[in-house]
């Protein structure tokens, strides 16, 4: 199929959302030529969420974006309500498009009587209706499996690694913040031809780790920190923490989702650490824009839009990435 009738065939394709990142939705909107669909999505007097479809969507190829990021509950609750929406209204198809996927953390039984809520919410996604997941940066890739629908995984690597290939590279070591995170980190580690470290953290705990020795060497050297997100900045500060001790000199951070809860904003002020680029796969709240030039944030919409283009005209995802 040549390219103007792939474009041709976007024609069916709806794009809608819900209230969790409107500014990401449109930009993908915009990389697509498309506008946004035309629905509310409000609460009723109760707190109970109001959706209303305004346009026909019979037979239409529905990519639903909403990131399930905080308010965790409402984002994933309207995401559901609104999929219930399309299956009832006759969509020919509905792709749900988390760019970030909440409650990815409790994804195995790691102790008794703990809940896997990665899979429950799987479960629901599926059960909704949706015919298709696309997403990026799981926090575990193997949550993939816990759909029986197509799942289609983005990485956010090719927009932060472009972002440093920028610096002069001659002096640094990408860092793994964990061994979990050694597969992304040797992607950053190939693509830049820079060396690889490792930091040894230990969690005990949802907010408490510890880190105790470093892998590889530091010392002299500029260190990015690859990270898939920063929730509370205990890891990120805690692994910037020990480089520094470890002789390293200024020390960046690449993470794709900037969740920064509770106090993460003033830990990562206070850090030392020069810079950290983010995406826009989750808004930047109040307290993460406090740190001002120190944050920058990368948008994903083209790689978005990209991926939902290739959806549609059944093209290859994974080519995205291969030459990268
Ligand atoms: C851990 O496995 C993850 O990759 C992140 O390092 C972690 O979840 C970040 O959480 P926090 O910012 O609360 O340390």
């Amino acid at each position: 199929m040549d390219e103007k009738n792939r474009i041709n065939t976007l024609n069916n394709i709806k794009i809608f959302t819900g209230n969790s990142n409107r500014a990401l939705v449109k930009r993908v909107c915009d990389y697509l030529s498309i506008p946004v669909g035309n629905a509310t999505v409000g609460r009723f007097p109760d707190g109970e969420i109001d959706v209303k479809v305004d346009e026909d969507v019979r037979g239409s190829d529905i990519f639903i974006i909403q990131p399930t990021c905080p308010p965790v509950n409402d984002s994933l609750a309207e995401l559901l309500i609104l999929i219930d929406c399309f299956k009832r209204a006759s969509s020919a198809r509905i792709t749900a498009v988390l760019p970030y996927y909440g409650y990815a953390r409790k994804d195995r039984k790691d102790e008794g009587r703990v809940p896997i809520t990665a899979k429950l919410v799987a479960n629901l996604i599926t059960k909704a209706g949706a015919d298709r997941l696309l997403t990026m940066d799981l926090h575990a890739a193997q949550i993939q499996g816990f759909f029986d629908i197509p799942v289609d995984h983005l990485l956010a690597f090719p927009v932060i690694s472009d972002y440093y290939r920028k610096k002069d590279l001659s002096n640094f070591v990408v860092v793994s913040p964990d061994v979990g995170g050694i597969k992304i980190a040797r992607l950053y580690s190939n693509h830049l031809n820079i060396r690889l470290a490792v930091v040894d953290k230990r969690r005990y705990g949802p907010a408490e780790t510890d880190v105790g020795f470093v892998i590889g060497d530091v010392e002299g050297r500029n260190a990015i920190i690859i990270d898939d997100l920063i929730a509370t900045g205990g890891s990120i500060c805690q692994a910037a923490r020990v480089l520094k001790e470890k002789g390293a000199k200024d020390i960046y951070v690449g993470a794709t989702h900037p969740v920064l809860c509770g106090a993460a904003a003033e830990k990562l002020a206070n850090a030392p650490i020069k810079e950290i680029a983010v995406t826009d796969t989750i808004p930047l709240n109040e307290h993460a824009k406090s740190l001002g030039e120190k944050i920058k944030v990368l948008t994903v919409s083209n790689l978005l839009g990209e991926a939902i283009k290739r959806i549609h005209t059944n093209m290859s995802i994974s080519s995205m990435f291969i030459e990268q």
